[in-house]
């Protein structure tokens, strides 16, 4: 893990959008479609022959990202399908040459203007190349052949190509601050041979991004360490460590478990869900990556775009307990969940508590408190534990409890915040 690099952009943002796309999105069943359905090129051909974007527009994803409150976005510059949304050299399965757009440029010069960091996820897998051996995840690992197919693929060569495109993206396109690279799945499947550091050349991989973009941010899928973790579609209950120290990490999640556009699917997460997930993130020292899935024109669907107001409107008001905000030892009451940004520490309450909520341990450490959505002062109150030494006070709390008093009205929040600032000497950890 490359922790050397003290702290920067990525521990503060704490909160990105991912945006899948491609020629799966006009598919509209799940980015993984040709493998689930076992389609050969010839049957994904139409949904790249018709790949028609003509309402992808950047500059909306980006000002909707940072509406949202996110420091940073995350394009699918190629997914496993092969797809790629840039001008490459390497090949002609691209944007450009399906329909004159180099979506990666749209993408970079419109995420900039609005001031935030640029992210690139890129796929390890090629389901398209011709020398891409075909494993236990490929479209045609079912074909009656399919062993006999890899007679003739070179994976060497497969190495140089892929080699040569992330080169592509790392000096095409300016700085880059973020790649997430995906995935590597060493263990065998099915009888097919899986395919992790060695076969992409990892250390190469990963030299050649320090050496082409010295402060970008790797992600952890070469199969070797890089600078964050990425816990896919699970919330850590605790921070991450891996060899005894902590980690960086970022929860990548979807809005309904597909990450490329389906149509279909209706299982979509609520607002309050998505912002609990993310306050968790942050509470645990973590972040969280969003993923949209834009439509088979490029729009942002409805839903994701709804589910985004929502999320937006929180962020307006309560960004501070997430922009820059982290762990605290303390534990919280059960009505909710701590983060902490220097002299503040926030909690955010997923249940509404009946006029009160008791704080162990903070009695004589708060100055101040607050609702954050309103602003509006809250009284707090400490009850001595009685004479007869039972450390309980008679509130039945331990001694050493603050009290923080509540309207009986729950604010018109997803989740309601109080914010408490701790007096100058007050260090909780
Ligand atoms: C997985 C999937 C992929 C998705 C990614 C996001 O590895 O293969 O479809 O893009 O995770 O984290």
């Amino acid at each position: 893990m490359n922790t050397d690099r003290g702290r920067d952009w990525f521990d503060d943002a704490r909160f990105g959008l991912f945006v899948h796309f491609g020629a799966y999105s006009v598919a509209a069943r799940h980015e993984w479609v040709q493998t689930y359905e076992r389609l050969s090129d010839e049957e994904y051909l139409p949904y790249v022959a018709h790949f028609d974007p003509d309402l992808f527009d950047a500059v909306d994803i980006a000002r909707t990202a940072k509406r949202a409150g996110a420091g940073y976005v995350v394009l699918t510059t190629k997914h496993h399908e092969g797809f790629a949304l840039w001008d490459t050299a390497e090949s002609d399965f691209s944007s450009p040459r399906a329909c004159g757009r180099d979506l990666v440029r749209e993408f970079v010069d419109a995420v900039r203007a609005e001031g935030l960091r640029v992210g690139f996820y890129f796929s390890l897998l090629d389901w398209h190349h011709p020398d891409f051996l075909v494993d236990g995840n490929h479209p045609r690992r079912d074909d009656p052949d399919a062993h006999a197919l890899n007679a003739g693929r070179d994976p060497e060569r497969y190495r140089r190509f892929l080699h040569a495109q992330v080169r592509e993206l790392l000096t095409g396109y300016g700085a880059i601050d973020y790649l997430f690279f995906d995935f590597s799945y060493p263990e065998e499947k099915d009888g097919w041979a899986g395919k992790g550091p060695e076969d992409w050349g990892s250390e190469e991989l990963l030299a050649m991004c320090r050496e082409l973009q010295p402060r970008m941010l790797v992600n952890d899928r070469l199969g070797i360490p890089g600078d964050f973790v990425t816990p896919e579609q699970y919330q850590p209950t605790e921070p991450v460590v891996r060899d005894g120290r902590r980690v960086r990490w970022e929860a990548c999640q979807t809005m309904n478990g597909s990450w490329g556009y389906h149509r279909d699917n209706l299982d979509q997460k609520s607002a309050r869900l998505l912002t609990e997930m993310l306050v968790a993130s942050v509470s645990m020292d973590g972040g969280m990556l969003l993923n949209i899935g834009p439509d088979g024109r490029g729009a942002i669907a409805p839903r994701d775009r709804a589910v985004l107001d929502e999320i937006s409107e929180w962020m307006r008001l309560h960004r501070g307990a997430i922009t820059g905000a982290g762990h605290t030892p303390l534990a919280p009451p059960r009505e909710g969940v701590y983060t902490r940004r220097g002299d503040r520490l926030f909690l955010h309450l997923t249940t509404w508590p009946l006029g009160a909520v008791h704080l162990p341990g903070l009695a004589g450490r708060v100055e101040f408190a607050r609702l954050l959505n309103d602003g509006s002062w809250l009284r707090t109150s400490v009850s001595e534990p009685d004479a007869e030494a039972t450390q309980m006070a008679p509130s039945g709390q331990p001694s050493g409890t603050l009290t923080v008093h509540l309207p009986t009205q729950r604010p018109d929040a997803l989740i309601p915040v109080v914010e408490l600032t701790l007096s100058g000497d007050a260090a909780i950890d």
